[in-house]
């Protein structure tokens, strides 16, 4: 009786050491997710990532127009903001293109949790969301506002601003959003470019600061390079390449009608002000990091945006 209890025992003991060595079989090649459903190995999830961000060509898609050479040129001032922002272009964009890089030539493991590496340190961009780009997950921000409604007419009394510094920071802010330095992705040349992501605003940007004396509200792109004629895309949400597709455009409106010759001779900014509100054109010029795809010679207007800015409130900053 007691051996065959004992036997009972080891038999019992024995299937649970099996169960135990093959459910850390599967382990090997599968993993649970935190509601204990099985997912995909890292192995698989790479090999997927290999498909969606593949090498494609962009020159079907780049805006056939040509681009405006500034007339009067760009004086040193612009010149050395244009550089500044180039070189925080070219730093974003290659830290997403050395991950795709890797990803390709398999140098580098993606989705694997490093173990025992002890509390997480906190990295920003995490490389996988990175490479994925879902570094911002809710993407297609809203317009913070609503347009300004003027001019009315184009003979219009308005009354000029000076570009200050303020202003240019917010077109700063502006520029490196929409063109997403993250979604370049990895390029050897116009035909082969991985993990490219349309230029479109993620998130706006913007530091609240009690300094600041306005906010932007609205922001409009107008294209030059795609339309006979300058148009400005109507997009629901602060834009991107992805809702230009859809196509709704207008004609320029008095303001930006009477601001984009400033920026076509090589002004960066035309900002007029009425009763409290700022309507601002801003030049988007090629830098050396745009050669890569757009054919154009350095301080070319690609594009400009069409912002309206408000007081910042002065109570509850947040
Ligand atoms: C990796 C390639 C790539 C780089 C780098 C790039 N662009 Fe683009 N850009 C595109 C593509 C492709 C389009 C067409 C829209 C689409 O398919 O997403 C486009 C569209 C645009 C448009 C809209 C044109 C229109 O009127 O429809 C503007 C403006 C623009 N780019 C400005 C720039 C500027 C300025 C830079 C550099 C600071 C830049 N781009 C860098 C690929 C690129």
């Amino acid at each position: 009786m007691r051996i065959a209890i004992t036997l009972a025992g080891i038999l019992l003991l024995a299937a649970a050491a099996i169960g135990v060595y093959c459910a850390a079989d599967i382990r090997r090649l599968w993993s649970e997710d935190p509601s204990g459903q099985l997912v995909q190995t890292p192995e698989q999830k790479e090999a997927e990532a290999r498909k969606t961000l593949a090498f494609a060509s962009l020159v079907e898609r780049l805006p056939k127009g040509k681009p405006n050479s500034p007339k009067k040129g760009l004086d040193a001032e612009s010149k050395k903001r244009w550089g500044i922002l180039d070189g925080n272009l070219a730093a974003y964009q290659a830290q997403r293109a050395e991950l795709l890089k890797a990803l390709h030539e398999k140098t580098r493991k993606f989705f694997v949790e490093s173990p025992g590496a002890g509390p997480q340190r906190p990295i920003w961009p995490v490389p996988d969301e990175l490479l994925l780009d879902t570094v911002y997950k809710n993407g297609d921000p809203r317009h913070p506002g609503e347009p300004a409604d003027f001019p009315y007419s184009p003979g219009e009394n308005l009354s000029r601003v000076k570009p200050d510094d303020e202003f240019y920071f917010y077109h700063d802010i502006g520029l490196s959003d929409f063109l997403y330095p993250f979604g370049f992705g990895y390029i050897k040349d116009r035909e082969h470019v991985a993990g490219f992501k349309s230029h479109g605003f993620r998130h706006l940007g913007v530091p609240v600061h009690e300094s600041k004396r306005w906010r932007i509200n609205h922001i409009q792109l107008v294209g030059i390079l795609s339309h006979e004629q300058p148009v400005v895309y109507l997009t629901d949400k602060l834009p991107s390449m992805e809702q230009v597709r859809q196509g709704k455009t207008r004609a320029l409106d008095f303001f930006e009608e009477a601001a984009l010759p400033s920026l076509r001779d090589g002004e960066d900014l035309y900002i007029v002000s009425k009763d409290n509100t700022i309507r601002m054109l801003g030049a988007l010029r090629a830098t050396k990091t745009c050669q890569k795809c757009h054919d154009a010679e350095i301080g070319d207007l690609l594009g400009a945006f069409s912002y309206t800015l408000r007081p910042a409130p002065k109570e509850k900053q947040e």
